[in-house]
């Protein structure tokens, strides 16, 4: 259909490997990974390995990204890691993951002044949303991933849209999540048409349509295709797959031939 829309591949290490560790697993990840055409891999390691790793990640195969940033440059923060402080150090950070918001309390006035930063210091910010069981069964999905889209976006000017990515991961289908179950195909169709269709409300069709919206929540070598093959669906935000080098690697050749098959 000579579609090439960018397949994002993005693994979640969360709070997982000291440095030592994180390097040798990217070294392991580098030999079996291997980044095809049109297809962006990138890991987001702890903030303690983000620096020894970017000395040795070869960015033409993998791009690093922040698992979370600071939303102010610098400062009185005590704790914090600012965007300024990792600008040339990633180029992609997390903004919102939902482990964020709940379990750290980040609201919607945070997740803007962060996506406002990323964007302020050349780095893509990849807004996480989604709503946790109890909103999906109240009927508020939809409100919910309005309000943190719409919410992180709101400093975000039209021209600096093509530097945006959006994941949208329900709370309830992340793997470590007691009883986390899988979304159906319907409900990330669904989901992911709402996403472009409150962007395009505020930046217009085009924007929406060239956004990259990504899907994240128990991601595995057996769901991967099904969920890349989903309209609307422009990558995978992984946690717990990204943790495994084989389970990683055959994500990315999934990848690939979702990729050639859009030819
Ligand atoms: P799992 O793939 O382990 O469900 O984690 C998803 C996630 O939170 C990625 O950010």
């Amino acid at each position: 259909m000579g579609d090439v829309r960018k397949i994002y591949i993005v693994g979640n290490w969360k709070m997982n490997f000291t440095p030592g560790e994180a390097s040798l697993y990217l070294h392991k990840l580098s030999k079996k990974v291997t980044p095809g055409k049109d297809i962006q891999i990138i890991v987001a390691p702890s903030m303690i390995s983000l620096q020894t790793l970017s000395l040795q990640v070869n960015r033409r195969e993998f791009k690093l990204a922040a698992q979370n940033i600071n939303g102010r440059d610098f400062g009185a923060f005590t704790g914090e890691v600012s965007a300024a402080q990792l600008r040339g150090i990633v180029d992609y950070a997390l903004v919102g993951h939902s482990e964020r918001r709940y379990l750290f309390y980040e609201h919607d006035k945070i997740t803007r002044e962060k996506v406002a930063a990323a964007l302020r210091n050349r780095i893509v910010p990849i807004l996480c949303i989604g709503e946790t069981l109890n909103e999906r069964e109240n009927g508020e999905t939809d409100m919910v991933i309005r309000d943190q889209l719409i919410g992180g976006l709101s400093e975000v000017v039209k021209e600096d849209m093509d530097k945006v990515i959006v994941a949208y991961e329900p709370v309830w289908a992340i793997s470590s999540n007691k009883d986390a179950k899988l979304a159906t195909p319907d409900e990330v169709e669904d989901a992911v048409r709402q996403v472009r269709k409150h962007v395009a409300e505020v930046y217009g069709e085009k924007v929406a349509e060239a956004l990259p919206v990504l899907y994240g929540g128990s991601i595995n070598n057996s769901n991967a295709g099904t969920y890349l093959r989903i309209e609307g669906v422009d990558g995978l935000l992984m946690g717990g797959a990204s943790l495994i080098a084989d389970e990683f690697s055959s994500i990315v050749d999934i990848a690939k031939e979702v990729r050639d098959e859009r030819d």
